[in-house]
């Protein structure tokens, strides 16, 4: 059984995990000294997002610098120490590698400013001429808002898909091709378990160049089945470049992965990432924007697991990440509304009990399904969006370059709480923290839930700990009939129930419960409840 299968994956976002230094950043040597608190919950590996030297113009994913680390984070010795300690505790590590895009400031990207239009310094990114009438070479937006191309001082024009500090790099350059499998093999050679591919499909563009008129919705995927495919994404040339990296990871001992994140729809265009000489898994995004009813939920598994069965791939399931409202928030919105970039102050405000009822029951039933997890640092906990930020604090670029239109992502990416009673909720020794944390983050603080029978950290680990005893992250999954308002299947003699639907459902005689995600009384499974019970 490879690991990666069924493997539970926490993510780690360094900046807003845990501060050893007290600057209000969080950091490696942070990272490091709460990794008993991973192997605690009883995950199998950490992803950990960029900490990379950055100019942060996006958070880390502008890398300045693709083999060191950046100075707020700490060293390189910080990322060993880090590695080596994580397999200690048998977590596997997953580092983030951005390649559609440098920073603006990485040395490649000063040269081929230096340099002249035409030069062999600008064809490692994507440099053309404007249009006749002085515009930009074509209508593409940017995904953080605005156009996608800046002009420079002679004249002409490079792309950023992404913030103007994020250039996009020329794929058809043998030396991009180069550099980034040489980057692999640095990682790969400090013991890194694998590498999760940011933005994997936007690497190839087409190349035409062809104008774009949709909108760039920020960070979807190409739309649904049947739309035209936008000239950005998912080109089919970007499987050539992962089935090199497939072959490098091969060379080497241990069983290292590749994670597409794709934005790709629909699931069997996703799997073409997962071909088994390609990448060993994708995000599953379209799990992600599922609404929270039983007929979409029961739907979009069925595709995800059609979809992985077809390449041999295992399914990855996903609710939380960096980029998206936590789902203890967005659970609460109204069902079937489009998924916002952000909520603010000013918009109406989820309501905080139903969405952490729905998101636990979500997890509970995410963490039954047969494939691989990922969980989002806080999530365990409970943790909503910060909803009220004030505008002075944000920092994604998005909220910028929309004017404000778009609040962006700052929400999910607030330092989470260790202990209610210290300063920065134990987040570091002092009480700087680079985004502010919202008050109920006291009350969902770690020591306030650690032993704390029905808790949500509990929850998580219970479900963790069944999961593995049951092996149901490799099980096979039957769908158990029953009403339209709710999801059931069994794996073995293990029953996973969800009620979507307002009245309450009911558990077959006999049926002993293991997990719920609230408390039930006797066999009936209330609204908004997952249940996990073993059958007679
Ligand atoms: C990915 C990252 C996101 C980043 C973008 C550009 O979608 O998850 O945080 O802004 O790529 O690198």
């Amino acid at each position: 059984m490879k690991w990666w299968r069924d493997a539970v994956i926490y993510q780690v976002y360094p900046r807003s995990f845990a501060d050893s230094d007290g600057d209000g950043i969080g950091d490696l040597p942070g990272v490091v000294s709460r990794l008993d608190h991973l192997a605690e919950l009883g995950v199998d590996a950490v992803w950990l997002s960029p900490f990379y030297p950055s100019p942060q113009a996006d958070a880390g994913y502008d890398v300045a610098d693709y083999r060191d680390v950046d100075p707020i984070f700490g060293r390189l010795a910080d990322a060993d120490k880090l590695i080596t300690e994580a397999h200690a505790r048998r977590l596997r590590v997953i580092v983030d590698l951005v390649p559609n895009h440098t920073s603006s400031r990485h040395v490649w990207f000063a040269a081929a400013l230096a340099a002249a239009p035409g030069s062999r310094e600008r064809d490692r990114y994507i440099f053309r001429d404007g249009k006749a009438d002085g515009g930009p070479p074509n209508s593409w937006q940017s995904v953080f808002g605005g156009g996608a191309w800046t002009q420079v001082a002679d004249g002409q024009w490079y792309l950023h898909l992404f913030d103007t500090g994020q250039p996009d790099l020329n794929w058809d350059n043998p030396e991009v091709r180069a550099e980034f499998e040489d980057i692999l093999r640095f990682w790969l050679d400090r013991g890194v378990d694998g590498f999760r591919v940011d933005v994997a499909h936007g690497l190839v563009k087409q190349a035409d160049l062809a104008d774009w008129h949709l909108p760039m919705v920020p960070l979807t995927g190409p739309g649904t089945e049947g739309a035209p495919r936008p000239p950005m994404w998912d080109q089919d040339g970007v499987h050539e470049i992962y089935r090199r990296w497939r072959k490098i990871l091969d060379g080497y001992e241990g069983e290292r992965i590749l994670v597409a994140e794709a934005w790709v729809q629909p699931a069997e265009r996703l799997a073409a990432y997962v071909r088994p000489d390609e990448m060993h898994q994708a995000f599953n995004f379209e799990y992600l924007e599922a609404s929270w009813t039983a007929a979409d939920q029961r739907s979009v598994i069925e595709r995800s697991l059609a979809a992985g069965a077809a390449v041999d791939a295992p399914t990855t399931w996903v609710l939380s990440n960096h980029d998206v409202v936590r789902h203890a928030s967005r659970l609460a919105l109204p069902v079937g509304a489009p998924r916002p970039n952000g909520i603010a102050a000013g918009d109406p405000q989820p309501d905080a009990a139903l969405g952490l009822r729905r998101a636990r029951a979500a997890s509970l039933l995410m963490l039954a399904l047969p494939g691989s997890a990922y969980v989002y640092q806080g999530e365990e906990l409970g943790l909503p969006e910060h909803t009220t930020l004030p505008n002075e604090a944000r920092q994604d670029p998005t909220w910028f370059r929309t004017g404000g239109e778009s609040v962006g992502r700052d929400g999910c990416r607030v330092p989470i709480p260790w202990e209610a009673d210290a300063p920065s909720y134990g987040f570091g020794p002092s009480d700087k923290s680079w985004l502010p944390q919202p008050p109920v983050f006291g009350e969902l603080a770690l020591d306030r839930q650690r032993g704390v029978p029905g808790s949500t950290y509990e929850l998580y680990r219970s479900a963790l700990r069944l999961r593995r005893e049951h092996g149901l992250g490799y099980g096979a999954l039957s769908w158990v009939p029953g009403a339209a308002d709710v999801v059931a299947f069994q794996t073995d003699n293990l029953l996973v129930l969800t009620n979507f639907g307002p009245n309450p459902a009911e558990l077959p005689a006999g049926a002993e419960v293991l997990l719920a995600s609230e408390p039930v009384a006797g066999r009936e499974v209330p609204t908004d409840v997952t249940v996990w019970a073993r059958l007679p």
